[in-house]
């Protein structure tokens, strides 16, 4: 096999309450990675599109690459890869770029090698990858992306992670503000202790949407997408946050956030007819403050990154 083309879809972490440890993936948005075998070994980024030229090529900073070399290293192998990268996701988004470009790459470079590792296995070398892009080993946006559907990180040390059950109908509207806001600023403005009583509320709602995941109980889903930890200090870099909360629940949304970092921000529906109001009553916010945006709306991806050519 000389050469794999292989897709990774978007996702939301956190999901409110499940700050680094919940995340779940979209469905048709996300980033392609074709990997071509070459003689000489040693990994080389030929090119990135979709990226105004932003992105490094340089193989120690490249998510792909570094995500494949960490892959490579485990396995003890030298080989030699191009390394062709298409963003379909914007930068400093919040929907999980970096992470989709990681994961494309690592389904892709297993394919070529005659798939060593099983699909979960190859996390923590998406993980690796996620450290050099943004600071921090998260995996709530890797995770969802590889794998598919809703997942919970429950440990990082060693790795523990869970996907769960995704309600029939249950639907995400992601709308994206015309501004980035980069993870590594996003996470600075977070705070190293949490007092008790928000230790207790968290974990309340953390459970609380796992069970009503599990429950198909939107009404549980609903009272538990609430963020005492991070929202509260990120909501404040992301302009009509409040306001597009309001426009958004009276839409019908289950419950509203901030996607991963931001400053994208992802409501949960049941129902494709909400999730298209819920896009359309935020769009009118958005336009009100003057303040660009796409939006989208899909139901939960639960199939995860995949080869799509070889
Ligand atoms: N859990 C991470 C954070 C996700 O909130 O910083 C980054 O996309």
């Amino acid at each position: 096999m000389e050469w794999v083309k292989a897709f990774a879809p978007a996702t939301v972490a956190n999901v409110s309450c499940g700050f680094d440890i919940l995340g779940f993936a979209i469905d048709g948005m996300g980033d392609t990675v074709k990997l071509q075998r070459r003689e000489e070994p040693g990994l080389r980024v030929v090119s990135i599109q979709g990226d105004q030229g932003r992105l490094p090529l340089d193989v120690e900073k490249n998510t792909c690459a570094v995500a494949i070399q960490a892959m490579l290293d485990e396995l003890g192998q030298d080989i030699g890869l191009d390394i062709f990268l298409e963003k379909g996701l914007p930068l400093g988004s919040g929907m999980g770029s970096s992470a989709a470009s990681a994961v494309a790459a690592l389904v892709a470079a297993n394919r070529l090698l005659g798939e060593p590792f099983e699909k979960k296995d190859l996390l923590p070398f998406a993980i690796a990858a996620e450290k050099a892009a943004c600071g921090a080993g998260h995996a709530d946006n890797v995770a969802p992306s590889l794998l598919g559907g809703f997942v919970l990180i429950r440990d990082y040390h060693p790795l523990d992670v869970i996907r769960l059950h995704v309600p029939e109908g249950l639907f995400c509207t992601l709308l994206h503000p015309h501004f980035e806001l980069r993870t590594a600023d996003s996470r600075s403005v977070l705070r190293d202790q949490i007092p008790l009583k928000h230790a207790t509320l968290q974990s309340g709602n953390v459970a609380g949407l796992v069970a009503g995941l599990f429950l198909e109980d939107f009404e549980l889903i609903s009272r538990s997408l609430k963020d005492v930890i991070a929202e509260p200090y990120r909501a404040v870099l992301i302009p009509g946050f409040y306001e597009v909360r309001e426009a958004v629940k009276a839409a019908g949304a289950l419950g509203m956030g901030i996607s991963g970092s931001g400053p994208t921000l992802f409501a949960l529906s049941k129902g494709s007819e909400k999730a298209e109001a819920i896009a359309k009553a935020a769009e009118e916010v958005y336009r009100s403050i003057g303040l660009g945006v796409d939006v989208y709306f899909s139901e939960i991806n639960t199939r995860g990154g995949y080869v799509i050519e070889e």
